[in-house]
């Protein structure tokens, strides 16, 4: 007999089926619950509430899993490349070569965006964040290429649209920091894979030579990797509820970037590096900011570690801290500054029991900046950075979205404001 959840309300019994999921996640399916009850459920921040059933990304928070696809990341990380995964992400399979290097191929063939779209750069002041440029010109893609728009797009449509933002984010990546910089924008070259063409646009000069480092190329590919999804966090649930409402994948994106760039999700990664530098420059006393965390009375707190869903540790975080270790060795950075008062840090937060029993455990943003920071990436790039690898995730959640036809998402509220009051003139108001 199929499992469900009884509830009794004012003394009567309701039933809801349970629905499993593959991993035997087991949610109360309460579709009918208002219509049946005349409640609502309320669960601010959605700790408990499943928006939707995906099957792209499984993540088990008390045992530290993370698959993309049923694949675990550490294979990911390890044997793919983050065009593979971005494949896999977005089509639901490993690619054969064929289909790798004709998706490859696409996407080079789109790198360069409308020549306009340099004139919207010139509109900015040279401090915008970056985050703010990016979200703008994803979303000005609707405007280049206004069929994108539409909510009965085919296959071979969307199909255009996910290789044409493939393609086209990291060079607007790129040229918002040439832009920050005042620096020439360089134009991507057909010849450079998915990685190194991205470190060719953010750090090559037309006045010199730019030899690619492959070691660089290796850590970034790791980084965009282990970012390319993780399902409904903040960003990605974003996605999902402007595209149900038919929006463009270009504007859901676009939302997602901006929901990316709060502070407590994607801008995550450049507080730590912010954290980190502001110990450096107090001296580099770790114990001392270790006990200003700790303190009540203090507003200080670390940024990096623990995790809404990840109870023990955070999986991405465990391979992001060896190739920071293999990353700086190779450049001969092993004694960055940073890189002792983070491993501190991280010994303070898996030794001390103040941490422990928080679960403050260094989380993904933890080491990511450091990697960042080592291949010359600047701070204010870092959730950009971010925005480049969670972009497959983004596109295949949406993509699912549309092609399961999901409806329009409306939460409901319970009201807590005034009630019925007549309209005062203002001669008559205090
Ligand atoms: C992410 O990768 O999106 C972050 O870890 C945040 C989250 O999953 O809630």
């Amino acid at each position: 007999m199929a499992e469900s959840a009884e509830l009794i309300l004012d003394g009567k019994s309701y039933s809801f089926p349970v629905t499993e999921g593959t991993e035997h996640e087991k949610a109360i399916d309460i579709a009918k619950l208002r219509d049946q009850t005349g409640y609502i459920t309320i669960d601010s921040g959605y700790k408990n509430t499943g928006a939707t059933k995906s099957a792209i990304t499984f993540l088990d928070g008390e045992e530290g899993i993370l698959r993309y696809r049923g694949y675990p990341i550490e294979q990911l990380a390890e044997q793919s490349s983050f065009i593979e995964v971005a494949y896999l992400l977005i089509y639901g399979k490993l690619p054969t070569t064929a289909e790798l290097q004709e998706f490859s191929n696409q996407i080079t063939k789109h790198t360069l965006v409308h020549e306009d779209v340099r004139k919207i750069f010139d509109g900015f002041p040279s401090a915008a964040h970056p985050m703010a440029i990016l979200s703008s010109l994803i979303c000005a893609l609707t405007a280049f290429y206004p069929e994108s728009v539409s909510p009965d797009l085919n296959k071979e449509e969307i199909d255009l649209n996910v290789i044409r933002l493939m393609a086209k984010l990291p060079t607007i990546a790129a040229w918002t920091y040439k832009n920050q910089m005042g620096h020439p924008l360089n134009y991507p070259r057909n010849d450079l894979d998915y990685a190194s063409n991205f470190l060719y646009m953010m750090f090559s000069f037309p006045t010199e030579k730019y030899d690619i480092d492959p070691r660089i190329v290796s850590a970034l590919n790791k980084l965009l990797i282990l970012h390319a999804d993780h399902e409904q966090n903040c960003s990605t649930s974003t996605v999902r509820l402007v595209g149900s409402a038919n929006a463009s994948l270009y504007g859901s994106v676009s939302a997602g970037i901006n929901a990316l760039w709060g502070p407590l999700h994607g801008g995550a990664n450049q507080e730590v590096i912010e954290m980190l530098e502001e110990i450096q420059k107090d001296g580099g006393n770790t114990q001392k900011w270790v006990d200003k965390a700790k303190d009540p009375n203090d507003s200080f707190r670390l940024m990096g570690f623990g995790h809404r869903v990840y109870k023990n540790f955070d999986p991405r975080a465990t391979i992001i801290k060896k190739a920071a270790d293999e990353v700086l060795t190779a450049l001969g950075l092993e004694d960055s500054p940073l890189l002792k008062i983070a491993k501190e840090l991280e010994q303070a937060a898996l030794t001390d029991e103040y941490f422990i029993k928080r679960k403050l455990y260094p989380n993904v943003d933890f080491y990511s900046g450091i990697i960042y920071k080592a291949i010359g990436i600047p701070t204010e790039m870092f959730t950009v950075m971010f925005a480049l690898g969670r972009l497959p995730g983004w596109i295949a959640q949406w993509k699912e979205m549309r092609e399961n036809k999901e409806p329009i998402g409306r939460p409901r509220q319970v009201y807590t404001g005034e009630l019925e009051r007549d309209y005062v003139s203002i001669e008559q108001r205090s």
